[in-house]
């Protein structure tokens, strides 16, 4: 199956309120909120700047990139239709801050146009990362800065003891879900080559404890595993039980890694 993130319009509705609601649950941990927060600490918006997301889903991030560049204007770029009408939907209270369906690698604004273009979690989906770059760099002003920040799903687990069985739905969520689980080890290699310069890189873990947060992985992955025929409905059941087993006794042990970059455009 081809990454579900690659048309989200073709994965359908509901699919769409799904990951809309997941995605707004993961940025409200508090760990995601420290990454999101420590990487709009670079930004030196003022009253005239433009920021952009690309890739903005159902603006999860862009909100909180709302909060801290108001007034400065934000405008979320986003593939899918379906989760810009979302977007529109929970973003109604803000005012600086719109979407727009656009792909990331043709955007409809001019050359030099933007302070800062912000990626999070996308360039995993994504099968071309470098033209989504070379875009950014088009539409950044000089001394702009891109911002990405991206899941190194290569070292996702749940993984409590040796060939723990709940980690084949980490490595199903990866292949069936993700398009380039390395992109991460890339980021460093692709800025260079795009002409922009880095000024910050750092990984933070992220470990998931609570039942809501990757509960998707399982629910998703075993129905996935079962409508193919791979596994039977009582395996499907008991690896979906199993993590909410873990989740009640306090157990449940999902990790992930996520790497955030600062590049600048040359002055
Ligand atoms: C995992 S979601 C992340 C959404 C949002 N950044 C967040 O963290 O809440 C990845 C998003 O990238 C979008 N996307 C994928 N390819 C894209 C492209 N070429 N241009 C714009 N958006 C794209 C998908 O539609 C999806 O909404």
């Amino acid at each position: 199956m081809t990454d579900p993130f690659q048309n989200v319009d073709a994965a359908g509705p509901e699919f769409i309120k799904l990951f809309a609601d997941s995605m707004d649950q993961r940025q409200a941990d508090p760990i995601m909120e420290r990454i999101v927060t420590a990487y709009l600490d670079h930004l030196h918006v003022t009253r005239a700047s433009t920021v952009v997301e690309v890739g903005a889903g159902a603006g999860a991030v862009t909100r909180r990139i709302a909060s801290r560049c108001h007034p400065a204007e934000v405008v979320g770029f986003e593939l899918s239709k379906g989760f810009v009408s979302e977007a529109n939907d929970r973003a109604k209270e803000y005012s600086n801050l719109t979407f727009k369906v656009a792909d990331g690698a043709a955007l409809p604004l001019e050359d030099e146009a933007v302070d800062a273009v912000i990626m999070h979690t996308v360039l995993t989906h994504v099968e071309d990362p470098d033209s989504l770059v070379a875009e950014a760099f088009r539409v950044l002003k000089p001394d702009g800065l891109l911002i990405r920040c991206d899941a190194d799903f290569s070292k996702a687990r749940f993984s409590s003891f040796p060939n723990d069985p709940l980690n084949i739905c980490a490595k199903e969520f990866v292949r069936e879900f993700v398009t380039d689980p390395f992109v991460v080890a890339k980021l460093r290699p692709m800025i260079a080559d795009a002409g922009l310069s880095v000024r910050h890189f750092d990984v933070q873990s992220r470990v998931v404890s609570t039942p809501e947060h990757m509960l998707p992985w399982v629910d998703l992955t075993t129905k996935q595993m079962y409508e193919r025929g791979d596994i039977g409905e009582e395996l499907a059941a008991g690896l979906v039980a199993e993590h909410e087993r873990r989740a009640r006794n306090g157990s449940l042990y999902g990790y992930q890694v996520f790497a955030t970059e600062v590049a600048a455009k040359a002055a």
